[in-house]
């Protein structure tokens, strides 16, 4: 089956088809970053009205480089939930009358469990159950994948997500948005050990992460103050010369990559995983890549990542998962209502189970 996905949960417009949940025929990513740069972070109004204008063309070239047509697809697959609330309704209406013109199935897909399992769209392929870290600019989540419908969430960040944390942090040290791009190309070959950033929750017994107190101490060590005045975005780091701003780079990257690791390998031996995966955009970063494998081998766990194109947002994670719940008729109704928070369905919380 021949599945069109399409993803509007952010600041990407994508579509791509994919064929049995696996086999990618095309993947087009239209970015916006270039226009919410301007202000720092995404303009949710801005993402819908982007959306609107982006998806004609996205839909269209990615039948066109699968060589299909309508006719050929088995459903039309959307994201229904997490995500901001204009952008994930520019999508959904729009594949309810992609569904409804072409008279075929629709699909709702949670996007937290498309990034979870979006590692079987390459060729490396886990073995069930595993482990997957989704972390990205707007969640950071450890899920027990049990099978490709059965994710329960083992643990999730009490406050930012990591890579919302590494986009803030970055916006105060004045770099260019997004963040984690910029902080990973300047810790390269800096000193990760030049100043001592916490860990949050590092040695708590939960799974889940913290990272806004880590965001407040890079603040108050450049400030050399013991608080913050006024919020944090109004805020600019005063000049740093380029090798301090480069060890200070690598010093917060390395407090946001140990946390990731810790947490992570101490969730696969309490429960029993010997494969990790690692997803969502943050899954890009370079650093992540390297400890995160070192320390896998170390404890004897195998850790896979998904290429960096189906690491941050794409449709093809979208249509992939979608396969799962066509397969078992799990159709959405035309009257299906996107959610600005995660549905659950797919993905229960085990945290307190
Ligand atoms: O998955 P994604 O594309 O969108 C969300 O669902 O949020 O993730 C975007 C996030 C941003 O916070 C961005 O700064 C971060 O991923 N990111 C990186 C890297 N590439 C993207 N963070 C660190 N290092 C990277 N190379
Ligand atoms: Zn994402």
């Amino acid at each position: 089956m021949l599945i069109l996905g399409i993803e509007t949960s952010c600041d990407e417009t994508a579509a791509a088809v994919v064929e049995k949940g696996h086999r990618v025929l095309s993947s087009v990513v239209a970015s916006q970053v270039a226009d919410h740069r301007p202000y720092g972070g995404v303009v949710p109004e801005i993402a819908g009205r982007k959306h609107l204008e982006n998806l004609v063309p996205v839909v269209q070239s990615a039948l066109d480089q699968a060589g299909v047509t309508p006719a050929d697809l088995g459903a039309v697959a959307v994201t229904s939930s997490p995500g901001l609330m204009g952008a994930l309704l520019v999508g959904t209406s729009f594949g309810k009358a992609l569904a409804m013109g072409w008279g075929v199935p629709l699909v709702e897909v949670n996007h937290l469990h498309a990034h979870a399992l979006a590692i079987n769209l390459g060729s490396r392929r886990p073995r069930l159950p595993y482990l997957a870290l989704v972390v990205s600019g707007g969640h950071t989540t450890l899920f027990l994948v049990s099978s490709a419908l059965d994710l329960a969430i083992l643990g999730q960040t009490r406050d930012d997500a990591a890579g919302e944390c590494l986009d803030k942090v970055a916006k105060f040290l004045g770099l260019d948005y997004p963040g984690g791009p910029e902080i990973d190309r300047l810790a390269a070959g800096a000193n990760p050990k030049a100043v001592r950033f916490p860990r949050g929750l590092a040695h708590a017994p939960t799974l889940d992460f913290s990272f806004s107190g880590l965001k407040t101490a890079v603040v108050n060590h450049i400030l050399g103050t013991g608080g913050i005045k006024g919020p944090l975005n109004h805020q600019q780091a005063p000049p740093i010369p380029a090798g301090e701003l480069r060890d200070l780079a690598a010093s917060f990257l390395e407090a946001v990559v140990d946390t990731l690791v810790g947490k992570t390998i101490r969730a696969a031996h309490k429960h029993g995983l010997s494969t990790v995966v690692v997803s969502g955009g943050v899954a890009a970063n370079a650093r992540l890549r390297v400890k995160m494998t070192a320390a896998g081998k170390a404890a004897g766990v195998r850790v896979l990542f998904p290429g960096r194109e189906l690491c941050t947002d794409n449709a093809a994670m979208i249509a992939g998962a979608a396969w799962h719940l066509a397969r078992q008729k799990r159709f959405a109704g035309l009257d299906l209502r996107p959610s600005a928070k995660m549905k659950t369905g797919t993905c229960q919380d085990a945290r307190n189970a």
